[in-house]
């Protein structure tokens, strides 16, 4: 297998590129300096390279997505840039990597969901985005399948990992600064770890999958109050610092889903590798990792 990893400097991104080099594949990884998207004749181009390479060694080519518009408050405004990389990249993606005879797995979230559940999300009950940001990666998810019925949409949440901003950084920082942080603790999900998801993504793209879409996160659940708390506890923190809260007393643009957990059975089902659970996730990151979350 060769690997193209777009959206290569993002959270995910990034550990896609490290994760393959680790395993010895062969990859490139592209920045959205190095390849926009959006841009239908450049994906065009860097995918006819991936697949010039793959006829020469005769190893399949797959290209993995990790580009997207994660800005979720902003979305709401800045609809159009937000259906232009959500929607429109993938779409290009799909259709340049269905003409050249290359995989495509994509990335996806739980955004696409409403939200209200009380049950792990399967990857097919009914969605509905409640966020432009959630209903810009649906139309994505549809662009793509449509184009490349053999490509694999990959659900995920709660992302975070020692590349870029996330939540645990931040709560890094927060514990390094305040003396108490009010956390909410009405919102369900599952923390998952980047370098984990890229590892599970990296297995799919080798493997022998029927195209579709999956949900792949770190097991089991918590809130993001629990979340902080752990977070707190690892870094050696008194975790009673941190407060819980909920949603009406943090308004945002973009509606938050309350409920997010995303159900691995269909993952499972498949002859993937379940990712490890979301606390053994975060006690070896930070234990591996400490210099990544010292706040700057
Ligand atoms: N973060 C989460 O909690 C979360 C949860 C669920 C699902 N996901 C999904 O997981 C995937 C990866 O997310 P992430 O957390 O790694 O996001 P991220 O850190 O924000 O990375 C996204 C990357 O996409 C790049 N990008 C933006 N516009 C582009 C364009 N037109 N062409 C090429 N690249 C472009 C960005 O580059 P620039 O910075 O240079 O613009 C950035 O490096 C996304 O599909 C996201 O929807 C994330």
């Amino acid at each position: 297998m060769r690997l193209l990893v777009v959206g290569a400097h993002g959270q995910v991104g990034t550990d896609l590129v490290a994760a393959a080099g680790a395993a010895g594949l062969p990859v490139r990884g592209l920045g959205s300096r190095e390849l926009d998207i959006t841009d239908a004749a450049a994906v065009q181009a860097a995918l006819g390279y991936l697949a010039a390479g793959s006829a020469e060694t005769g190893a399949r080519g797959v290209v993995i997505n990790a580009a997207a518009y994660t800005a979720v408050d902003a979305a709401e405004t800045d609809r159009e840039a937000a259906y232009a990389v959500n929607e429109q990249g993938p779409a290009n993606l799909a259709i340049a990597a269905q003409r050249l005879g290359l995989g495509l797995v994509h990335v996806s979230t739980d955004y696409v969901f409403p939200g209200d559940g009380a049950q792990p999300y399967r990857p097919t009950d009914p969605t509905g985005p409640r966020s432009v940001y959630g209903a810009s990666k649906l139309a994505g998810e549809l662009r793509v399948l449509e184009s490349h019925p053999d490509a694999h949409v990959v659900r995920t949440a709660w992302v975070w990992g020692t590349t870029g901003n996330n939540f645990v950084k931040t709560m890094a920082k927060l514990a390094a600064t305040r003396p108490t942080v009010d956390v909410v603790d009405d919102q369900r999900g599952t923390p998952t770890l980047a370098a984990d998801l890229a590892a599970g993504l990296i297995e799919l793209a080798g493997g022998a999958v029927p195209g579709g879409v999956l949900h792949a996160t770190n097991g089991g659940e918590t809130t993001w109050f629990e979340f902080a708390r752990a977070i707190f506890a690892d870094l050696g923190h008194d975790p009673n610092r941190v407060h819980p809260t909920t949603t009406d007393k943090f308004p945002r643009p973009a509606p938050r889903p309350a409920y997010s957990v995303l159900s691995g059975e269909a993952w499972v089902n498949a002859g993937l590798t379940p990712l490890r659970g979301w606390r053994a996730a975060l006690d070896a990151t930070l234990t591996a990792h400490p210099e990544a979350f010292v706040p700057a």
